[in-house]
């Protein structure tokens, strides 16, 4: 029997609507190849919920994304607001807004290289070959800390701020993932000089005792940034705080070829939220070059996560290898080798991957 789900798409600024029309088109072939019946529902958040309402997480969206199974997200953005710094509202509020909202407290990165890209990258595909990497980033930290500036404005400060729940719910989740893939964990942190980094590392050498199966290594962040590129194979599921993750995580997408690659899942105690790791990359907004894939490997990781459906999300990992093997290229993944009637833009890519589905 098929499944009934409720799916709501924000596709939010920028490329967001072009990439998440095609997240969307994957679900709706999945759904009628498969048997199930997808609802959408469609909200505003970001920069276009500013100019609709003045807030970038309007309350109609927040209540629809209770109301439904799963989310797909495109991404929140806008030049205008990344060169005033004395913007007091701003599209990134939306996003952080709802991973909070929503209690999403886990965010999954999973860095899986197709081997067809492994040219793609800037790194030398020896190094490349096999790396699978799955992070769990944490959403809180930092982000979320009281924000501070003083009278004359010339003194700014951000708290820093972990609690033990917050730690151990997280360590949990990702020692539960270790245990299904190679059982091997590592958790980062600067724990030589932070406090929430030694409270961190604190509660994982706790929760990691409740995991003997797994062997746990520690690594201080610097030194994280530095190993990623230089054997990035030497890392399975990486347990991480929310700014470090962050930047982890971009550097690690070049590692996949393009930031255009590499989805991610928020998850935590209700509806899982799934959006690609890209930005809204203005520049390239509108004009049908931006990299759809994405977004439908974010549709991959709800079937799987939200609604456990893991023949369904394999089906579109395998189109989308078909579709690189047969040398279809989005600009972003493109390369010396590629043939020029092969780079297409998004219209095209996401029907490729539809006829290879
Ligand atoms: C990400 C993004 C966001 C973040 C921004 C848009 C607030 O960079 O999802 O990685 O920093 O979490
Ligand atoms: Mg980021």
């Amino acid at each position: 029997m098929g499944l009934s789900k409720k799916i709501l798409v924000i596709p939010g600024d920028g490329i967001g609507a072009e990439v998440t029309t095609w997240g969307k088109a994957v679900l709706e072939k999945i759904a009628a190849v498969y048997g199930h019946t997808f609802t959408y529902d469609e909200a505003l958040m970001g920069h276009v919920a500013i100019e609709a309402t003045g807030s970038p997480l309007p309350d109609e969206t927040l209540e629809k994304a209770k109301a439904s199974d799963a989310i797909l997200f495109g991404a929140v953005g806008h030049a205008k607001y990344d060169n005033d710094p004395t913007a007091k509202v701003r599209p990134e509020q939306g996003l952080l807004g709802i991973r909070k909202a929503l209690g999403l407290y886990a965010n999954l990165r999973p860095i899986v290289l197709f081997d067809e890209l492994l040219d793609a990258s800037s790194l030398k595909p020896e190094i490349l070959k096999g790396t699978d990497i799955l992070f769990f980033r944490e959403t809180g930290d930092v982000y979320f800390g009281e924000k501070k500036r003083s009278d004359d404005r010339n003194t700014g400060s951000d708290l820093m701020i972990y609690h033990r729940y917050e730690v151990e719910r997280i360590a949990r989740k990702a020692y539960e993932a270790a245990r299904l893939r190679s059982h091997r964990l590592c958790s980062v942190d600067k724990a030589n000089v932070l406090e929430t980094s030694r409270l961190w590392r604190e509660v994982v050498q706790e929760i990691a005792k409740e995991y003997p199966d797994v062997e746990t290594e520690h690594m201080f962040v610097d030194n994280a940034a530095m190993q990623l590129v230089k054997n990035p194979k030497k890392f399975d599921v990486v347990l991480t705080a929310n700014l470090f993750g962050d930047i982890l995580t971009d550097e690690a997408s070049q590692i996949a070829g393009s930031m255009g690659m590499l989805a991610s899942a928020s998850i935590g105690d209700g509806t899982g939220f799934f959006e690609p790791i890209h930005g809204s990359a203005h520049d390239i907004a509108g004009q049908d070059k931006a990299n759809p894939l994405a977004s439908i490997l974010s549709v991959a990781l709800m079937l799987e996560i939200s609604f456990g459906l893991k023949e369904e999300a394999r089906k579109i990992t395998e189109a989308i290898d078909k579709t690189l093997k047969a040398g279809y290229r989005t600009g972003d993944i493109a390369d010396s080798k590629t043939e020029k009637d092969k780079i297409l833009g998004t219209t095209a890519m996401g029907k490729k991957v539809l006829e290879f589905l």
